[in-house]
């Protein structure tokens, strides 16, 4: 099958990359710097890389590869995938013009495309609000009111797809949960607890060691994205996530092991936070899904990925975590109509 994934040079999207090229499909990737890092000097012969700022419409060039790789399916993962980086509430104008119209511009160019390719949206568990209560699974079915900027970009992006979708384009959105592994951004929990005993440091900072949350290995998110872009209804939501609640205690005191560590822990904004589980039901069943990543495994790989790229990355700064629960707020308004 030939494929399209934008956002190819992230996270998520070069192991997505990874799987499918071990599947046998061939990928056509685009990211906004057209670079890949050194860590995906692999990738370089394998998937051809093309420069596309999602803020702005497709240029020619662009368009002219995509319409002659003639993808079967597409991909959408590229976005500003950091929540703080989002706004707290609202979500700031660089999160509407990436998340928001670079869908738009992506759901054009699928659109214009004969045959028109499957599109598949990576949108978030942050689109739904905050369950009623601790062990509460959450499904496709239950109640949207993001709480934050990341959130309602990523359901008005929903809904720029849903409109295109409802004019046929073969469209499923998957919403993961929060996913971890080796090249994860090093602003996020797991991967920050690794930079940080990376770079030698002696006190590790962690924001909070009770937070439950799903956790879920960046290789089973890969299986299902693909899982659903096979077998996924059109038109239909699938939740990818662990299923289970972890804390945030347990996978430190998993990496201190693993690193062989004896560093003291200062922890800056104790107190216990409940972060939402996906129900994965929907997925396992469409799909015949579940994950196989054991946690010991993810945590070892991320580790291993900041003690060898650890001159790639500036010394040790003090971030935010992005473990906790962003703040209420009412429901995401309406996007634009599609061009
Ligand atoms: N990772 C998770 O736990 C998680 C959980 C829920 C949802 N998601 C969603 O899954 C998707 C992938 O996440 P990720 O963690 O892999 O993100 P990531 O590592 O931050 O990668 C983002 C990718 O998007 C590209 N990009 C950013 N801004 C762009 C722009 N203006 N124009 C074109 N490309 C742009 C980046 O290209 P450059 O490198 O060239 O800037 C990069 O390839 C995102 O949609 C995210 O919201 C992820």
């Amino acid at each position: 099958m030939r494929v399209w994934i934008t956002g190819v040079t992230g996270f998520l999207g070069s192991h997505l990359a990874e799987h499918l090229l071990a599947c046998g499909d061939q990928v056509l990737g685009t990211s906004r710097s057209g670079r890949w890092p050194p860590w995906l000097n692999h990738l370089r012969s394998r998937v051809p890389l093309l420069s596309w700022d999602l803020r702005r419409p497709v240029p020619a060039p662009v368009w002219d590869a995509v319409a002659s790789f003639a993808p079967q399916a597409v991909y959408h993962l590229a976005a500003l995938s950091l929540p703080d980086r989002c706004g707290s509430r609202e979500p700031t104008a660089e999160a509407l013009a990436v998340n928001v119209e670079g869908t738009r511009h992506v759901c054009q160019v699928a659109w214009q495309l004969s045959p028109r390719p499957r599109l598949l949206l990576a949108s978030s568990g942050h689109v739904y609000r905050s369950p009623p209560r601790f062990g509460y699974r959450i499904d496709e079915c239950s109640p949207l009111q993001p709480r934050n900027g990341y959130g309602r970009s990523k359901l008005l992006a929903e809904r720029v797809l849903g409109r295109y979708a409802a004019a046929g384009l073969p469209a499923v959105v998957v919403r993961s949960f929060n996913h971890a592994g080796a090249r994860q951004d090093r602003h996020l929990m797991l991967a920050q607890w690794c930079w940080q005993l990376a770079a030698g440091q002696e006190r590790l900072v962690v924001r909070n060691r009770n937070t439950w949350l799903d956790l879920l290995d960046v290789r089973d998110a890969a299986r299902a994205y693909r899982a659903v872009m096979l077998q996924g209804s059109p038109g239909l939501v699938y939740n990818v996530g662990a299923g289970t609640a972890v804390c945030s205690g347990w996978v430190l005191k998993l990496l201190l092991q693993c690193a062989g560590a004896r560093v003291s822990v200062e922890e800056t904004s104790p107190g216990l936070r409940r972060n939402p589980v996906a129900d994965t039901s929907r997925l396992a069943r469409h799909t015949g899904w579940c994950p196989r990543v054991p946690l010991r495994q993810t945590v070892e790989d991320c580790l291993r990925f900041y003690q060898q790229w650890a001159e790639a990355f500036p010394a040790a700064e003090q971030v935010r975590c992005s473990d906790t629960p962003p703040p209420p707020s009412e429901t995401a308004s309406e996007p634009r109509s599609p061009q």
